[in-house]
């Protein structure tokens, strides 16, 4: 049995993500997922939050995406309220432009010299799996962490939400098997066989992570993976699709909320594929007539509405969100009781405290690899 370290093992706070805080300073050093690209058209701007910091997220005529700072250098209105120009963005107060890496290029108003002097922040981005990745961190960036069971034969269907709980709730929550049987028991996991019984479960880390491997009485078995540092790679269960790669990310927005980002690799094509999109586009608009998602969680948490009488296509979602935006965050909760079952949270916090530590003492990190043929498997 694998000893329980708190949180705060060594003085550092995981649910903060400030650039100044550890975890902050630690996601950093990792290419993230920060927007959709669909996010914002080509030629156009939109402002983003994530790791409690401000940037400009834009694309230019060419559909390419860029992530820049917040605020013009010159007197800090902000960005995202300018002119995208061919790749490079023109802010709205007195125009001076910027390239997608920040690089000041154009001051209307001031002497050609002192464009050159002048710059805001520019992060390295590449566009992949239908989301915007960025490096927000300082120097080199590490090896991309491209994730091939993504990227097979089929429709690869992307999406983001908000959810009101630090990041780490979420990312926990992508690491716990049980809560399926429990939270998800009336879902579309009903039908998937998962919850048919608390299978055995372990979990150990690995060279990309941790592994999770999930035992049924009869043999058969449940892979799922998290991807250091905030990734999780499974299979789940679609009604028409059967199971599918699921690809996630959960990505602070501040610190009391924080993005999903995930994609789904639908293996259908032709007219089964046409099927699935048609009972999606069913699905969206059900959930378009229904009250608001956050309002549904907020009901349930106040108990105005009732969980376990609500029939809706975002269910699972919406139980997930309940689960999680009632916990407080860590750190500020009474410690957790974590047991057997806990074992890849227990992984998680342990690997966390270590680097979080390495970090501080300026020693190397581990450096994480996704194997080529990583996938998550089913279990039903
Ligand atoms: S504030 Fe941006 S050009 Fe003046
Ligand atoms: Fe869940």
């Amino acid at each position: 049995m694998t000893a329980t370290p708190s949180l705060d093992i060594a003085g550092f706070e995981i649910a903060h993500t400030g650039p100044d805080t550890p975890a902050g300073r630690y996601l950093r050093r990792f290419w993230l997922p920060v927007a959709m690209l669909d996010d914002v058209a080509p030629g156009r701007a939109k402002p983003l939050h994530v790791l409690n910091e401000g940037f400009t997220y834009y694309r230019g005529g060419s559909g390419d995406p860029y992530l820049v700072g917040f605020y013009c250098a010159h007197r800090s209105t902000q960005m995202s309220t300018g002119w995208v120009e061919g790749e490079e963005l023109r802010c709205f107060y007195h125009g001076w432009k910027y390239t997608g890496m920040g690089q000041c290029v154009e001051q209307p108003a001031e002497e050609d010299a002192f464009a050159a002097k002048v710059r805001i922040e520019g992060y390295p981005v590449r566009a992949y799996l239908g989301f915007v990745y960025a490096y927000l961190g300082t120097g080199e960036p590490p090896p991309f962490p491209r994730v091939r069971a993504l990227e097979g034969e089929g429709h690869l269907e992307g999406r983001s939400f908000v959810r009101h709980s630090n990041y780490w709730n979420g990312l926990e929550n992508a690491c716990d098997q049980v809560h399926i049987n429990f939270a998800h028991r009336n879902s579309r996991y009903h039908a998937s066989g998962v919850i048919r019984e608390i299978p055995q479960i372990d979990a150990e880390e690995t060279a990309y992570g941790i592994v999770r491997d999930v035992l049924f009485s009869d043999g058969k078995r449940r892979i799922a993976h998290t991807l250091m540092p905030v990734g999780s790679l499974i299979s789940t269960w679609d009604r028409q699709a059967g199971w599918v790669q699921h690809l996630s990310y959960r990505i602070p927005i501040d610190d009391a909320s924080h993005i999903s980002f995930t994609a789904d690799l639908i293996p259908l094509a032709g007219d089964a594929l046409a099927q699935w999109k048609a009972a999606r586009e069913e699905r969206s608009a059900q959930l378009a007539a229904l009250a608001p998602y956050d309002a549904v969680v907020r009901g349930a948490l106040d108990g105005s509405i009732n969980l376990h009488e609500l029939d809706r296509a975002d269910i699972v979602n919406v139980q997930d969100d309940v689960a999680l935006a009632a916990q407080p965050p860590v750190g500020s909760r009474p410690s957790d009781r974590l047991g057997r079952s806990d074992i890849q949270i227990i992984i998680l916090r342990r690997i966390y405290a270590r680097e979080l530590r390495a970090l501080a003492a300026g020693q190397p990190l581990t450096e994480w690899r996704i194997p080529d043929d990583l996938a998550g498997t089913g279990g039903a």
